[in-house]
C-alpha cells in the first residue's frame, strides 16, 4: 500500500501536515514537527523584519471554533532561512516557507532570498496575511496580488503556492481565478481565517480578547461553509491547472478523507494542532489509514476527486 502523494514535484510520505501558524515559528517547534508524524514542516509565515506578538488575551477558543489577534509574530525571514538549512542538514522531510510583505516590495526581496541561500522545497506565498492594521488582504486587492505574482515569478525557479483568504463573492473567486492561470502557480491553500469579526461577552459587556483593532480572525465551524465553498469553486475554475492543499477544519480521519474525496491533495492542520499538540498528525493520520484500507483501497488516487453527485 502506497498513501503518498506527489505534491509539486516533492513526494510526500502521506497527505497530513502542519499549516503556518503559531507553532512553527522557533527552531525547537521545527524540530518537534520533524519527530512528529507530520509528513512536511511548514515553518511560520515571516515578514522582513522579526514582529512581535500582540499582548494576551489574543487567542481565545469559543463554542464553534476560535478568534484571534496574533500579529503575524515571527523572527523575520532571514532567521527561516537559517532555520532551513539547520533543519535540512539534518532531517530528511519536506521544509516549506511561508512569506508575507507587508508591503509589495517585500514579497520580492523574501523570495529572492530564499532562491538564493537555501533549497527551501516550496514557498507559499501568502497573499491573506491577516492582522495588518490598516491594510486590505493583499489577495483582496486583486491588482496588487497580479504585480506581486509577476514581480516574483520570476525570482523563484519553481512553480509558485499560494495562500488565499475566503472570499465571499463568486466573481471574486473567478477573478483571482483569472490572475493564477496567467502565472506558474500549481498550489493553492485555501483558506486562511476570516478577517474582521467581533466577539462580545454579554455578561461582562467587553469584547473577548486584547488587542483593540477591530479585525479579529475567525476559525473553525463558524467558518466550514464558506472554506469548503471556497474550494470547490477554485477546484471548479482551476482543477486542470492547480492542486489544493486544504487546511480548514480538520479534526478527524473523516475529514481528510472526505476532504482529498471531493478535491484536496494535502490537508494542512492548524487548530486541532493547537488542541492536540503533535501527536495529532499521528492519530489523524493513523485512523485515516485504517480506514482506507478497510475501504480497500491501495493508494491516494483511487479515491481522490471520486466525489460522486447526485
Ligand atoms: C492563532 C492563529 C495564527 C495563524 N497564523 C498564520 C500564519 O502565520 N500564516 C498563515 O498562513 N496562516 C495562519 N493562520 C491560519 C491557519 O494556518 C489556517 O489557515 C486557519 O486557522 C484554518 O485552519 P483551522 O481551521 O485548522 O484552524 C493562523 C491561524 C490562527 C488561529
Amino acid at each position: 500500500m502506497n498513501f503518498s502523494t506527489n505534491f509539486a514535484w516533492i513526494k510526500f510520505e502521506h497527505p497530513i501536515f502542519n499549516a503556518s501558524w503559531p507553532i512553527c515559528t522557533i527552531m525547537e517547534e521545527l524540530e518537534w514537527l520533524w519527530k512528529s508524524n507530520s509528513s512536511a514542516i511548514m515553518m511560520k509565515t515571516c515578514t522582513l523584519e522579526e514582529r512581535n506578538w500582540n499582548p494576551k488575551p489574543r487567542y481565545i477558543e469559543l463554542n464553534l471554533g476560535s478568534i484571534n489577534s496574533m500579529w503575524l509574530p515571527n523572527l523575520g525571514y532571514k532567521k527561516y532561512i537559517e532555520f532551513w538549512n539547520q533543519l535540512k542538514k539534518r532531517f530528511n522531510k519536506p521544509v516549506i516557507a511561508s512569506v508575507a510583505g507587508l508591503k509589495p516590495k517585500h514579497f520580492p526581496i523574501m523570495v529572492k532570498a530564499f532562491q538564493k541561500n537555501s533549497n527551501v522545497d516550496l514557498i507559499e506565498i501568502n497573499l491573506s496575511c491577516p492582522n495588518v492594521p490598516w491594510k486590505p488582504q493583499i489577495a483582496y486587492d486583486f491588482e496588487a496580488s497580479d504585480k506581486i505574482l509577476s514581480k516574483v515569478e520570476n525570482l523563484w525557479s519553481k512553480p509558485i503556492w499560494i495562500k488565499l483568504p475566503p472570499y465571499f463573492d463568486l466573481i471574486h473567486i473567478e477573478q483571482m481565478s483569472e490572475i493564477i492561470k496567467k502565472y506558474n502557480i500549481s498550489f493553492i491553500t485555501c483558506i486562511n481565517s476570516v478577517g474582521n469579526t467581533l466577539f462580545i461577552n454579554p455578561e461582562k459587556e467587553e469584547v473577548v480578547i486584547k488587542p483593540k483593532w477591530w479585525f479579529w480572525w475567525l476559525g473553525w465551524d463558524y467558518v466550514k461553509p464558506i472554506a469548503l465553498a471556497n474550494v470547490r469553486k477554485f477546484y471548479e475554475l482551476l482543477w486542470n491547472n492547480i492542486d489544493i492543499s486544504w487546511v480548514w477544519w480538520i479534526k478527524s480521519w473523516e475529514d481528510v478523507f472526505e476532504f482529498i474525496l471531493a478535491w484536496a491533495k494535502t490537508i494542512q492542520l492548524a487548530t486541532i494542532y493547537a488542541k492536540e499538540g503533535y501527536k495529532c498528525f499521528e492519530r489523524i493520520n493513523k485512523e485515516f489509514i485504517e480506514y482506507i484500507t478497510k475501504k480497500g483501497y491501495n493508494e491516494i488516487e483511487d479515491f481522490r476527486w471520486k466525489l460522486k453527485t447526485l
